[in-house]
């Protein structure tokens, strides 16, 4: 830190900010006992509990996950002597908005916590983990957290970054904040019970990995991506279940070596915005339409990481035309968004204004450059600043072709 007077008399302020959490894989969390690290430790233990600290804790429970695991999750708080309250919140994207996390705010308030010894606690997906880590991280200026993920994406993606969010004015994740969790949990027992189709859009999220960022994680989905998927990532055979445990550590690894050099997006060229560029658009105005009463009632929305798998396709089409991935490198991703039985179509990709509106957001949002991660063969990333609608438009035939050679695609269109 410093504090420096300049020539011409103003002040100049340095300080830096240490930011320190922890990702802990920890299976059949809710069944386990932890015990109160010792007094000399700096350390606390999963809920967050200090040989002398506080034991209240306001306990934020997705209520699909409080309908499946509510008795386990009242009796892990109670076998470790919490005082709790519990809150409980829808997940789905339509819950991730200002108006929770003002409501999370209130409960705060309701509740009394007390600023540093009492961390909310999260048993939730990735839309609780960003709209209560935003509520957290603007309450009071901030105040600790500890998040449970419940879903693929959120073990894998959103609780191990420092980013909170919440969506605003039609767009996603318009407002938010950089604010890690003090500590994550993360239980793959937890999976059993999502649905298929979540599943397959977690795995978008570690296939994007794969992609740009380590072959050998790509490789792993190619083996092993569908079969996790049938047995849903438990330990229905012992070679699933190996391959269950990898891809998710993997996946988190992989994520954190991105991210943790990046955690506040001062470099904009990210390798972690691959399948990201037209997406969010895509995926805002999917969910959009999906609520509208007239034309498009009947239309599916995209969950998160279905989107992202169209925009990695579209991306992919462009690497292959440009030689930076070779035609068979391009027929092994396709065949591995299809084995995880992610999309490879939606009308909305038929109307190139949304797909220009993407782009045109994600370059205002990448400080004025397209930056547009593009695979330079599989496992490696590079950057375009130049891609053109006729690229685009090219791309999306190409995506139309694949429709009608995949027979599984009324699934999705
Ligand atoms: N902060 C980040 O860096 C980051 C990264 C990736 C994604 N995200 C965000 O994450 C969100 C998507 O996360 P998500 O897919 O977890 O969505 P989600 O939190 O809405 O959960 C999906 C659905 O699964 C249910 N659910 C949760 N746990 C369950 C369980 N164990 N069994 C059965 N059902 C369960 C929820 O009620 C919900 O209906 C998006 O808003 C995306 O923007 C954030």
């Amino acid at each position: 830190m410093a504090l420096t007077m300049l020539p011409d008399g103003a002040w100049s302020v340095t300080a830096k900010q240490v930011v320190e959490y922890a990702v802990r894989p920890v299976p059949n969390v809710l069944n386990g006992t932890f015990e109160i690290p010792g007094p000399d430790s700096a350390e606390c233990d999963l809920l967050g509990r200090t040989p002398a600290g506080s034991m209240r804790r306001l306990v934020v429970v997705d209520r699909e996950v409080m309908r499946l695991y509510g008795r386990q999750v009242r009796g892990f708080l109670d076998r470790h002597g919490i005082e709790y309250r519990l809150l409980v919140l829808p997940g789905g994207e339509a819950t991730k908005t200002m108006r929770t996390v003002l409501r999370v705010c209130r409960e705060l308030d309701d509740f009394g916590i007390a600023r540093r010894s009492e961390p909310v606690i999260v048993f939730g997906g990735g839309v609780l983990n960003d709209v209560v880590g935003m509520a957290a991280s603007i309450y009071r200026r901030g105040i600790e957290r500890i998040v449970y993920g419940t879903t693929l994406v959120a073990l894998v993606d959103a609780t191990v970054g420092a980013k909170t969010a919440s969506d605003h004015n039609g767009f996603k994740n318009r407002l938010g904040t950089y604010r890690p969790a003090r500590l994550v949990i993360a239980d793959r027992s937890f999976l059993a019970t999502q649905e298929r189709r979540r599943l397959s859009d977690g795995l978008a999220e570690i296939l994007k990995l794969g992609i740009v960022c380590d072959k050998s994680l790509f490789e792993l989905l190619e083996d092993y991506g569908g079969l996790v998927l049938d047995e849903r990532f438990q330990a229905a055979t012992p070679t699933a279940d190996a391959a269950a445990t990898q891809i998710i550590e993997d996946g988190i690894k992989v994520m954190l070596t991105e991210l943790h050099e990046n955690l506040w997006e001062g470099e904009l060229a990210r390798a972690t915005y691959f399948g990201h560029t037209w997406s969010p658009k895509v995926e805002m105005e999917a969910l959009r339409r999906s609520r509208s009463p007239l034309a498009w009632r009947r239309r599916r929305w995209l969950l998160h990481g279905e989107a992202v798998a169209l925009d990695m396709l579209l991306s992919v089409s462009i690497a292959c035309s440009r030689g930076l991935i070779s035609e068979s490198e391009l027929d092994r991703i396709v065949a591995v968004v299809r084995q995880l039985d992610l999309p490879t179509w939606d009308p909305l990709l038929d109307e190139p204004a949304i797909l220009a509106a993407g782009l045109e957001d994600s370059v205002r949002h990448r400080d004025g450059e397209q930056l547009a991660p593009l695979p330079e063969s599989i496992g490696s990333v590079t950057y375009a600043n130049d891609i053109t609608p006729a690229e685009v438009t090219a791309a999306v035939d190409w995506m139309r072709s694949l429709r009608k050679s995949d027979n599984r695609e009324t699934r999705h269109g």
